[in-house]
């Protein structure tokens, strides 16, 4: 068995990372996620009932798995609280076996009041969890991580720099309300954070000497990272497996021997502003959102639908290394005659072969398609190789021709049982429970 899988978004996040997870966890002892906060929203149906986690790793939901946050995460004590009382009352408890980072950094209150204000001025469509000013006050050294809470006379004067800060911001540059006070904040931090002390500690030295099996849980996708993806439109981490090292406090070497799986859609959603080649804004966008029933886990939000973009997930097999795909909602597909990929760009009459990193090359590009014949049966459930049609292998094999790499897996529904393995990974053993 791979000791150490990675499992990432191949696309703009949204490909049902949540269900890969959770499947595989059943061989794996510790889950660990690394990047981004409660921004996610991964979906799980277990036993019957829909689960979406946002800061816990999904794969916590396996009473035999340790869960970590680690330091490339943005904690919302807040968030954190309700999560584990939400598992708590489903009957799973998870506190004895949850280990947080020290150096995780705290999405605060005046974060969320930020993104909301960044949002009013030049919006980007972000989750409004606070993220990207938290990160903003991490890289800009005004961040309050776990460590720093165990000092409570530093915490204070942490929080009223940051509050002073926030208020000048909203007030002088916004002319915007807020209900700031900062005794509360402090306050309530510092009551959350005594309720979960025992939790937090040094994860990436835990993670470096342990001898188990390892899932490492990506959030968002690849073409939301801050480098990779498609900046500005992008989430504030390294959503790639850029972050890999520096998300968990691992050295690069650690990573040399894992096995890297990126999760695609069988087409292309985003939610947010930003460049989307393939984007169908007319029937077949609607037909695409409603059969996959395409609305934010997060935010409810519709999600913008489109055709797969094979070069932006090319793209991502290069940036990731991946070594092979997991490919999900097939099925969605079912019922069209005519499906397309994209295969290239035009750009002013010239044919682009690659993802271009210009925002105003990519508002100007023009997607060429290859359009295959639809295969107008049910993959839903699909359990069986033998299940699917010859146009839907068909489709397979053209997306592992065009990006060089296999297709593992296929998901064909929300259930845990609903997969069929194209290629089965040494050692995993899934059952269905
Ligand atoms: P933020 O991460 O909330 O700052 O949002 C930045 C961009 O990333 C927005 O376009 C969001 O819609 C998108 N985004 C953030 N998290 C997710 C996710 O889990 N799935 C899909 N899109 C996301």
């Amino acid at each position: 068995m791979e000791r150490k899988l990675v499992i990432l978004g191949a696309q703009w996040g949204d490909e049902g990372k949540g269900k890969i997870v959770d499947l595989l966890s059943e061989n794996y002892d510790v889950v660990v996620r690394y990047q981004g906060g409660s921004n996610a929203g991964h979906t799980v149906i277990a036993n019957g009932e829909k689960v979406i986690l946002h800061l816990l790793p999904t794969g916590i939901l396996h009473p035999h798995v340790t869960g970590v946050i680690a330091q490339g995460m943005v904690v919302d004590l807040e968030v954190l609280e309700k999560e584990l009382e939400d598992l708590r009352k489903r009957g799973i408890a998870c506190e004895n076996r949850l280990h947080i980072s020290d150096r995780a950094h705290l999405v605060m209150p005046y974060h969320r009041l930020l993104d909301r204000l960044f949002e009013k001025k030049r919006g980007i469509g972000t989750t409004l969890r606070g993220i990207g000013p938290a990160y903003m006050f991490k890289f800009g050294r005004k961040g309050i991580r776990l460590a720093d809470l165990e000092d409570e006379r530093r915490l204070q004067s942490l929080i009223e720099e940051n509050v002073a800060f926030v208020r000048d911001i909203c007030e002088k540059v916004f002319q915007d309300k807020h209900d700031l006070n900062t005794d509360a904040i402090f306050e309530s931090t510092l009551e959350r954070y005594h309720r979960i002390r025992d939790l937090i500690g040094d994860v990436s030295s835990f993670l470096l000497k342990t001898e188990r099996s390892l899932l490492f849980e990506g959030a968002q996708g690849t073409m939301l990272d801050v480098d990779a993806g498609t900046y500005p439109y992008v989430t504030s981490s390294n959503s790639s497996a850029l972050g890999l090292s520096n998300g968990t406090g691992l050295p690069p070497k650690f990573f040399t021997d894992a096995y890297l799986v990126g999760v695609a859609k069988a087409y292309t959603t985003r939610v947010g502003e930003g460049p989307f080649p393939t984007e169908l804004k007319g029937e077949e966008g609607r037909k695409l959102r409603t059969l996959g029933g395409e609305f934010g886990a997060t935010t409810g939000r519709p999600r913008r639908c489109g055709w797969l973009d094979l070069i932006a997930l090319r793209y991502a097999v290069e940036v990731n290394r991946f070594d092979g795909i997991i490919l999900t909602k097939l099925d969605v597909l079912d019922s069209f005659e005519e499906i397309k990929v994209c295969v290239g760009y035009e750009y002013r009459g010239e044919r682009l072969e690659h993802f271009p990193a210009s925002l105003k090359v990519l508002e100007g590009i023009r997607p060429i398609y290859r359009t295959l014949k639809g295969w107008l049966a049910s993959t839903k459930g699909a359990r069986d190789v033998r299940d699917l049609p010859p146009r839907a292998k068909d489709y397979i094999s053209f997306i592992e021709e065009f990006t060089g790499v296999p297709v593992l897996m296929l998901s064909t529904g929300p259930k845990r049982e609903e997969f069929v393995w194209l290629r089965e990974l040494p050692g995993i053993r899934v059952s269905c429970s």
